[in-house]
């Protein structure tokens, strides 16, 4: 799929077929999550693939958004450490944006595999940490569910025209 056809058909899925993704597949995505560039190149992200239906279900109870979904049959839960990237010169922590690189480099990869993604946010971090087994230091940012979508949504459409967004030499 050429770079843009992907850009435009990665859109948010929340009903999943049962079928499990392609090991090579999920490889793949995740090699592409590893080659994203970060802070001084800190690599500080680490990605934990949940599988086994027991951690899958588990998740899906922390997230807490069940009418909104149907079951995925695997996650992929990205994680940082504050301490695994830089600081600007105002003192604002770059964690965040390494974090969002890498993570939207493995959400398109899986709409390249024709493989579909939910960006969530909004989840128990507790829970999911100790579900995982994750050490403190690690803030839980986000995760998606990887898998087979019901069916297809199509492309983006419900964006803002470029002429509002875009300015020219000055705002
Ligand atoms: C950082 C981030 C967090 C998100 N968290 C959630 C979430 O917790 N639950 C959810 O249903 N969707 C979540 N979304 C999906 C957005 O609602 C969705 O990307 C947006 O509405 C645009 O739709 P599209 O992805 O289909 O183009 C999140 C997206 C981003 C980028």
């Amino acid at each position: 799929m050429d770079f843009y056809e992907v850009v435009r058909k990665r859109r948010s899925y929340r009903v999943y077929k049962p079928d499990m993704p392609e090991k090579d597949k999920i490889e793949r995505i995740l090699e592409a999550a590893r080659l994203a560039p970060t802070w001084a190149n800190m690599q500080g992200v680490h990605y934990i693939v949940v599988q086994e239906p027991e951690n899958v279900r588990a998740i899906w109870q922390a997230i807490g958004q069940d009418q909104k979904f149907g079951n995925a049959p695997m996650f992929i839960v990205g994680i940082i450490a504050e301490t695994s990237s830089g600081t600007n010169k105002n003192g604002e922590k770059y964690y965040g944006v390494d974090f969002g690189i890498c993570f939207e480099h493995l959400i398109l990869a899986a709409t390249a595999e024709g493989l579909a993604t939910c960006w969530i946010g909004w989840f128990n971090e507790n829970k999911i940490k100790a579900i995982l087994g994750i050490p403190n230091k690690y803030k839980v940012m986000d995760l998606t569910p990887l898998g087979y979508s019901t069916k297809s949504k199509g492309e983006v459409t419900d964006r803002k025209p470029i002429e509002k967004i875009v300015h020219y030499e000055k705002f």
